[in-house]
């Protein structure tokens, strides 16, 4: 039961009315007794005013019925009121409160799908967009759900009653009250949209406010090394300038809101009160009917104008889901081909592979091939930006090639079940992260079951125990924003550690002792050579000393391997190898 059907995009969320339907029905039929009971008031007055009209003018002569008559209209009054009232919250309870439960189901769905998704749709989107789809679209979407509904269902039960009603009791008079209605109604729409547009520019201001802010905040200590915080305040002074004249905007709009509605819900009384007053002159109608028919126009004023307003608020859900369909239509590039569970050994195999970042066009990789056994130990040496970490990114998926083969126990990558691939890999990647959490949970994110011990044992092994035991709160020392910061080296080893705790078949090392120095890394790399055994090591690094013991050495230029060979016969040939170990065999001797 789409609300309404002319909108495509929200079709969407159909499944959602149907998941609630039953809430969503019982909130309507509250609605109705709401609003029916509320319409009782206008008669009831009528009628009081009109028992008081005829006992003035001598049509009923005992006072005591007139008394009766009126005590029992204000006890009817009162409940109806009353009545209504308690209705009016039962309302808001159910409609309201489905419109938040949605909220909360197409949040989670948007999350899902976002977890789905593969790194390409991350760098091909600002983090800004997508946390907009999940914040401001969906609550966007929930004013759809919710108070558009609610509103719609109002004006629908308050229209069709009480113009029955008034048709019943006079039609010129229902004619001319409602003549200013539908320009009340429009020019509320109007100045709805005026309104949007004005918020949506003031949204838009805000988000570079925080942005900007941000930025200078998390790029604080370069600002202030650089000695430009004049700059920066300059340029925030002239954003919030900006966004202060967009707000003045907004609220110039807003503000005739009000005039609007009180200007022409004025203009419906005086129809009533002057062609009114004229039809009681006539004696076509009592006095109380104008009282009536004071208090519908002044019932009928509100929902009329949400009309326009609900008008514009299901527009912009629509254009909300429209950008959140986007989203949830998107299928990953990477994807699980195989229900059934894999066994990773760890033999890891390229052939001929060539792979092309789309987004820049650069290619990486141009038909390289190598091989590994399963347990051995890869060392991949080269220039920046030479092709290394490309090569690591293929290994756990995170890309799939364009041509040629990346096989993983000679069966290809895309016929093994992904969740067992990526299971199987310990990876640090060449800029560590660790999350805003303690250290020991930032260790634990490897193993969520390891035990303390456990933990304790990886960050031996990645030489970082000896530091963690130094601050006051030891494992539980928060890191990240909040918490203390690291030192680079710090953050590698953790990071190190949340591979190892994983016992994984395959380790992957990328650049990731850069920040340590060679001593630290001599320490390390003795650690690492023990607990990876058995298992498949990859290492990238710029440094010889950390490439001499691997089993086999690759050397990568611009995406090609120029070099392969244990650290013995490479260093003995003449190349880039050679002249890299004569390099820094210098430096360490100076
Ligand atoms: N995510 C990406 N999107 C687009 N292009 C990329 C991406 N990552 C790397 N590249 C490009 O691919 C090429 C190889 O990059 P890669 O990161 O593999 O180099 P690297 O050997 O790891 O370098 P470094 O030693 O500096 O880490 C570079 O030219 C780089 O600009
Ligand atoms: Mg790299």
């Amino acid at each position: 039961m789409p609300f309404f059907p002319f909108m495509k995009a929200l079709k969407y969320l159909n499944k959602y009315f149907s998941k609630y339907k039953y809430r969503l029905l019982i909130g309507i039929f509250i609605t109705f007794c709401s609003k029916y009971l509320a319409l009782q008031i206008p008669q009831l007055i009528s009628k009081s005013l009109d028992a008081a009209q005829d006992y003035k003018n001598g049509i009923i002569t005992d006072l005591t019925i007139v008394k009766s008559d009126l005590l029992n209209n204000i006890l009817l009054i009162i409940g109806a009121a009353l009545l209504s009232g308690f209705f009016t919250f039962l309302m808001r309870q159910t409609i309201i409160v489905t419109s938040r439960l949605i909220e909360f189901d197409l949040k989670n769905e948007i999350y899902q799908q976002y977890q789905r998704l593969s790194l390409n749709f991350y760098k091909k989107n600002k983090t800004g967009d997508l946390m907009n789809r999940i914040s401001e679209d969906v609550s966007k979407v929930r004013m759809y759900f919710g108070p558009a509904i609610m509103y719609t269902m109002n004006m629908l039960v308050l229209f069709i009653v009480a113009i029955i009603k008034m048709y019943n009791i006079d039609t010129t008079l229902t004619n001319y009250t409602l003549l200013p209605l539908p320009v009340l109604s429009i020019s509320i729409y109007l100045l709805s949209r005026v309104i949007n547009k004005r918020s949506m520019i003031v949204q838009q201001y805000l988000s570079k406010l925080t942005a900007n802010a941000q930025e200078t905040f998390s790029g604080i200590s370069i600002l202030k090394s650089y000695g430009i915080e004049k700059n920066a305040i300059v340029e925030f002074g002239n954003l919030s300038e900006t966004s202060k004249e967009k707000n003045i905007d907004l609220f110039k709009a807003q503000a005739l809101f009000f005039p609007l509605m009180i200007l022409l819900i004025g203009l419906s009384n005086i129809l009533v009160i002057y062609i009114g007053g004229l039809r009681y002159i006539a004696g076509e109608i009592s006095i109380g009917v104008i009282a009536e028919f004071i208090m519908y126009v002044n019932m009928l004023t509100w929902p009329v104008a949400v009309v326009g307003w609900v008008t514009s608020i299901v527009q912009q859900a629509e254009a909300s889901q429209e950008r959140i369909n986007e989203f949830l239509k998107h299928e990953p590039e990477i994807k699980n081909l195989i229900e059934t569970p894999s066994t990773i050994h760890g033999a890891i195999e390229f052939k001929n592979v060539t792979f092309t970042y789309d987004d820049t066009n650069i290619t990486a990789l141009k038909n390289l091939s190598f091989k590994i056994k399963q347990g051995e130990t890869l060392a991949i040496l080269g220039n920046t930006g030479s092709g290394k970490s490309t090569i690591l990114n293929l290994i756990a998926r995170l890309y799939d090639v364009d041509s040629g083969e990346v096989l993983i126990d000679g069966k290809n990558i895309k016929s093994i079940n992904l969740d067992d691939l990526r299971q199987s890999i310990g990876f640090v990647p060449q800029e560590a992260f660790l999350f805003s959490d303690t250290i020991k949970n930032n260790i634990k994110f490897g193993d969520d079951n390891a035990s303390d011990d456990k933990i304790v044992q990886a960050a031996k092994d990645a030489y970082i125990h000896h530091n963690i035991i130094d601050f006051n709160k030891g494992y539980d020392t928060y890191v990240g924003e909040r918490g203390v910061t690291l030192s680079g080296g710090q953050k590698q080893r953790i990071s190190i550690a949340r591979a190892l705790i994983k016992e994984p078949k395959i380790l992957i090392f990328d650049d990731c002792l850069s920040a340590v120095d060679t001593e630290t890394e001599e320490i390390i790399l003795n650690n690492l050579y023990k607990v990876s055994l058995n298992k498949t090591t990859i290492i990238v690094s710029h440094r010889v000393s950390s490439v001499k013991n691997a089993d086999k050495i690759i050397v990568i230029e611009n995406g090609t391997i120029i070099q392969q060979g244990s650290h013995n016969e490479l260093v003995n040939k003449p190349g880039y190898y050679k002249e890299l170990y004569n390099q820094q065999l210098l430096e360490k001797e100076l």
